[in-house]
């Protein structure tokens, strides 16, 4: 649905040169839910404003649908940004109108009758869920009310792809997740491809199929997110990926000695990490039993990534050494990553 080749893109300010974009090359299939993560400052509003062309790049082209919007002229590309939805951090609906007129807006401006008008927002409110705010105007909303308005207008001339910029970030946990369902039930039931930008690993665990990681205008590593999440590559990725978990804690709570952490001689403080097929083996269980010896958690924390469990244990192992150490070898073998933090 969308090839980005070779995507450049550099500011000019006052303040120097920013290289926002530098050689991102990406393909998103039709129907899928692509995420883009980063630490502000990455370059993804960039990249995503570079996908419609509100940015156009200073090289490499974009190919939306089988037709490359670099190459059109300005009219020819209006008529093909109809086909990109976009929503926002902050909305960005118009104060003065409804809640019907914002989602009749771009319909109105494709000329569309009177009557097909009324028949599509009454769907479309149907459909976000607001069927009852239709003559509301935004600041009469809640910020979650205000997104589904957002998106029920993105939509509203039945795009091929919705992109979405830090369209969670300014709302609280539960109103996240109940937008991001909101987009789930878009993508399955139009089949409109998404593309969610973020800063947030929470969310691309939550609803997306495969992600881009963005560090310094450039994708620095991209696949399946359950793949990411098992075995992130780059040092950025990995830290994505711990900020959902609290097992990173424990290296700095070794390095401040503290109680929670401390061993005995002879004990051995290890983090496991492992995905679903070795979890539903029972073990820690089992290398108990058959080692003899006992396996304190302190730590622990199971995610579920694309119907995958991804776990992460951080035990204290006691018993002797020799059994100690054939334990950590028969966990290695079968597929656990095993790291000593202290011994
Ligand atoms: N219009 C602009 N003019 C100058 N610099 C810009 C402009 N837009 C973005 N930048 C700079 O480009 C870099 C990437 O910004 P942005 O794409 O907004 O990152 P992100 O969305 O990941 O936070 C930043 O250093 C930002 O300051
Ligand atoms: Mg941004």
């Amino acid at each position: 649905m969308i090839r980005l080749e070779n995507i450049n893109k550099t500011f000019h300010g006052s303040g120097g040169t920013v290289e926002a974009v530098r050689d991102v090359s990406l393909h998103i299939e039709a129907g899928e839910i692509f995420g883009i993560i980063g630490l502000s400052g990455a370059g993804k509003s960039t990249l995503a404003r570079c996908i419609n062309l509100l940015e156009r790049p200073d090289s490499g082209r974009v190919v939306v649908d089988g037709t490359e919007l670099t190459a059109l002229p300005e009219k020819a590309l209006r008529r093909q940004r109809l086909s990109l939805g976009m929503i926002f951090q902050h909305f960005n609906l118009m104060p003065s109108r409804t809640v019907y007129e914002n989602i009749a807006y771009p319909l109105k401006k494709q000329k569309q009758t009177a009557g097909q008008i009324e028949r599509r927002v009454t769907e479309l409110l149907e459909l976000v869920d607001l069927r009852d705010k239709r003559d509301a105007y935004p600041n009469q909303l809640s910020g979650g009310q205000k997104q589904r308005v957002a998106i029920a207008r993105a939509i509203a001339g039945q795009p091929k792809v919705l992109l979405c910029d830090e369209a969670t970030s300014a709302l609280d946990p539960a109103t996240t997740l109940s937008i991001l369902d909101l987009l789930k039930r878009i993508n399955r039931s139009l089949g409109i491809t998404i593309v969610v930008i973020t800063h947030e690993m929470a969310v691309v665990k939550e609803i997306c199929d495969r992600v881009a990681v963005m560090e310094k205008g450039r994708v620095v590593e991209s696949g399946r997110v359950v793949d990411l999440f098992s075995i992130p590559a780059s040092p950025v990725t990995r830290s994505f990926v711990e900020s959902t978990a609290n097992t990173c804690r424990v290296f700095d709570l070794v390095r401040e000695s503290a109680p929670i952490v401390a061993i005995e001689p002879g004990q051995v403080l290890v983090r496991l990490k492992y995905l679903g097929h070795s979890a539903d083996e029972a073990l820690i269980s089992r290398v108990s039993r058959q080692y003899n010896i006992d396996c304190n958690i302190l730590f622990g924390n199971i995610d579920i990534v694309s119907d995958t469990a991804i776990g992460t244990l951080v035990l204290v192992l006691s018993g002797e050494k020799n059994n100690i150490e054939a334990a950590i070898g028969y966990l290695s073998r079968n597929n656990v990553v095993i790291e000593v933090i202290d011994r």
